[in-house]
């Protein structure tokens, strides 16, 4: 029986639309799993959503329904978007799943009988956005976000406390003995040196919080969502509900991860499994972050890239190439539109196309769709050595999850290929009966090439793979490939080509831009409308009455806004960023022709702050700022107030 490999992307949370960066983790995952299955392995990809916690409760809140529903819709985009990009994950889990429910009790009453597991109560800093605990406790020094620098709000609670301060000793261990545990290597000296600073146990319930899994022994608690999603992991994979899957499959191999939430896998998941007896992971990768414009890209910055509009503008293809070739996997890479195009047109469209359009075209004039039987010609010893080298090399880089270095060994044959064919003059040749052996050999090394080509091109772009071996004429399932079988042969010989349409068009800049406006705008258009609040006082009717339920359905809350700036090529917006007290915002709002940026800056405002996050000129709008205007088109009048009041506090 092969041997089996288990991969997880991490449970992205429920709270927003799927974003880049998960798409990303997710589109690598799928790559290694396919990787996996091509050189043997038994393999297990699993995806899931971490639906519960205080972050989804709120959202759900701020949006007006259950947080129940707010999984349930976003879930089901999740799973359209790994469709669309061609995930073939073998397991999903969703934490609020019954499975799951089962398998998270079941962690907690082992870590508990074995004694890592006591009852204390908890007061510190919370940050909600990260799930995470701020190191300070002092009550009276509000503290930041270690992670993502937030402001983080003060709790006090009875609570169940995992003794993690248990595990350094063990925990050391763990990344001595296994040097692979932690990926790349500079983040394992990080993670290890922050272990070597000492553990405190962690508080994993919460009494505050009704949005959770209920703790088996106390339900008045429900568990830490880390503790709770982390366990996905385990239930995914039929621990408690599948004894015979989760035997074959359990430890996990490689937990794919991005560098902010490596922390949580490297430190608290091997722990929270070795106190209930199980096996820790054989690895955890954690990946670099995708950047634009040197910042990262995150929803509360509001410069994540929609991996819809990239999906509709670019193709599932190129973006999985682009993602995979442009990032070295673990460090930080900037997301360039223009690098994407570069991408597209030359080493897609340029290189690979070209190889296979020529040679398709040559087969089909000069032999009359024939695969002919290898001749001589100069370079054929060369180019086959060639493709022997790529494999390997190929087959060491992706070994090592080098995946853009793995490509440009392919692309190191595909460049040799083209060369190859340029220097042996076919077109000069073909009409000289003397040079025919000639010609036979440049056109079957040519496809014999490609042959290759698109079989090392499956794990990162499976439909393009495909799509070669088709034109080539073959008709199995590249997918069926074993790379310890993949050699040069002459199979080929004697086949009839199929041929087809170029793979990929030339991408024109200007083209780009514009459809990219024109589907970002039609995602935007689906969602509601009106950048600042129109109160429309000009009017004689006012509108239908409502309840005053009704009107406490809209939170509006005091602001301070912090920073304000022109958005470039938009008139009339302002892009802001404010204070809420609790937390800060990006709003857009439609502001500009009658506020000069500079003169906002510590004005208190009024904003709708459970407004559904929506994009405006490809900036996301968490919020709706309270203005007055007598008509649609005039000037609008932020609403204020004459006595001081803090931020945060709600209009009743
Ligand atoms: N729910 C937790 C994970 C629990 S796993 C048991 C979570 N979810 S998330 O939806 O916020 O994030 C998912 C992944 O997206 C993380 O791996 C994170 O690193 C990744 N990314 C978020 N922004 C990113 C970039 N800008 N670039 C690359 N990946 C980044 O965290």
């Amino acid at each position: 029986m092969s041997k089996t490999f288990y991969i997880t992307t991490p449970l992205y949370y429920v709270n927003a639309p799927p974003h880049l960066g998960g798409t990303y983790t997710t589109i690598v995952a799928d790559t290694i799993a396919r990787y996996k299955r091509m050189i043997g392995f038994d393999v297990k990809l699993l995806s899931g959503t971490d639906e519960h916690g205080q972050k989804i409760e709120r959202s759900a809140r701020g949006q007006g329904i259950a947080p129940q529903a707010l999984a349930d819709r976003v879930y089901t985009e999740y799973l359209d978007l790994w469709k669309l990009i061609g995930i073939e994950f073998d397991e999903f889990i969703r934490t609020t799943e019954q499975r799951h429910h089962t398998s998270v009790s079941e962690l907690y009453t082992r870590a508990k009988a074995n004694g890592y597991v006591y009852k204390g109560s908890y007061s510190g800093w919370y940050c909600v956005s990260c799930e995470a605990y701020a190191p300070e406790s002092d009550p009276s020094t509000p503290a930041t976000c270690p992670d993502c620098g937030r402001k983080t709000e003060w709790f006090s609670e009875e609570s169940y406390f995992f003794k993690l301060s248990a595990f350094q000793d063990r925990l050391l261990e763990l990344y001595e003995t296994n040097k692979a545990f932690i990926r790349p290597e500079s983040r394992r000296n990080e993670i290890a040196s922050f272990v070597r600073g000492g553990l405190k146990d962690l508080s994993i319930s919460r009494v505050s919080l009704k949005w959770g899994v209920p703790l088996p022994d106390d339900p008045g608690h429900v568990f830490y969502v880390w503790y709770d999603a982390l366990t996905g992991y385990l239930s995914g994979m039929g621990f408690k509900s599948d004894d015979m899957k989760f035997f074959r499959y359990w430890p996990v191999d490689v937990h794919l991860v991005g560098k902010d939430i490596l922390r949580f896998h490297a430190v608290y998941w091997p722990a929270f499994l070795i106190a209930a007896g199980l096996e820790p992971p054989k690895s955890v990768f954690g990946h670099g972050w995708w950047l634009f414009k040197d910042e990262k890209m995150s929803k509360s910055r509001g410069n994540v890239l929609n991996p819809y509009v990239l999906l509709e503008v670019f193709g599932s293809e190129l973006l999985r190439y682009y993602l995979l070739r442009e990032m070295v996997f673990g460090q930080d890479c900037n997301f360039s539109f223009d690098a994407v195009i570069q991408r597209s047109n030359s080493d897609l469209a340029n290189d690979l196309g070209n190889l296979l359009s020529r040679t398709m075209a040559m087969i089909s004039k000069y032999r009359g769709g024939r695969i002919p039987a290898p001749g001589e010609a100069k370079g054929d010893g060369e180019i086959r050595e060639l493709a022997g080298r790529v494999v390997q090399s190929y087959r060491a880089n992706f070994d090592d999850y080098n995946f853009s270095r793995g490509l440009e060994n392919i692309w190191e044959l595909i460049s040799r290929v083209n060369k190859y064919i340029v220097e042996n003059e076919p077109w000069a040749i073909a009409e000289k009966p003397s040079q025919a052996k000639k010609l036979d050999s440049v056109l079957f090394h040519a496809a014999e090439s490609l042959r290759l080509i698109a079989a090392l091109l499956t794990p990162v772009i499976p439909k393009t793979a495909q799509a070669l071996w088709q034109q080539l004429g073959i008709d199995a399932d590249v997918k069926t490939v074993r790379l310890d079988e993949l050699r040069w042969t002459e199979e080929l010989a004697g086949k009839t080509i199929r041929g087809g349409a170029a793979l990929f068009p030339r991408l024109d800049p200007k083209e780009v831009f514009t459809k990219m406006d024109d589907v970002s705008g039609r995602k935007e258009a689906a969602a509601p409308a009106v950048p600042a609040a129109a109160v429309e006082t000009g009017e004689a009717a006012v509108a239908s009455m409502i309840t005053i339920d009704d009107f406490a359905k809209v939170d509006l809350r005091v602001a301070t806004v912090i920073e304000a700036e022109r958005i470039k090529g938009a008139d009339k917006l302002l892009k802001l960023v404010v204070d809420l007290g609790f937390e800060k915002r990006q709003i857009v709002a439609g502001i500009a022709v009658a506020y000069q940026p500079e003169s906002l800056i510590g004005r208190k405002v009024v904003i709708v702050a459970n407004l559904q996050p929506r994009k405006l000129r490809g900036l996301e709008s968490n919020g709706m700022i309270v203005a007055a205007s007598i008509g649609p088109d005039t000037t609008p009048v932020l609403a204020g107030f004459h006595e001081d009041i803090q931020n945060g506090a709600r209009l009743r």
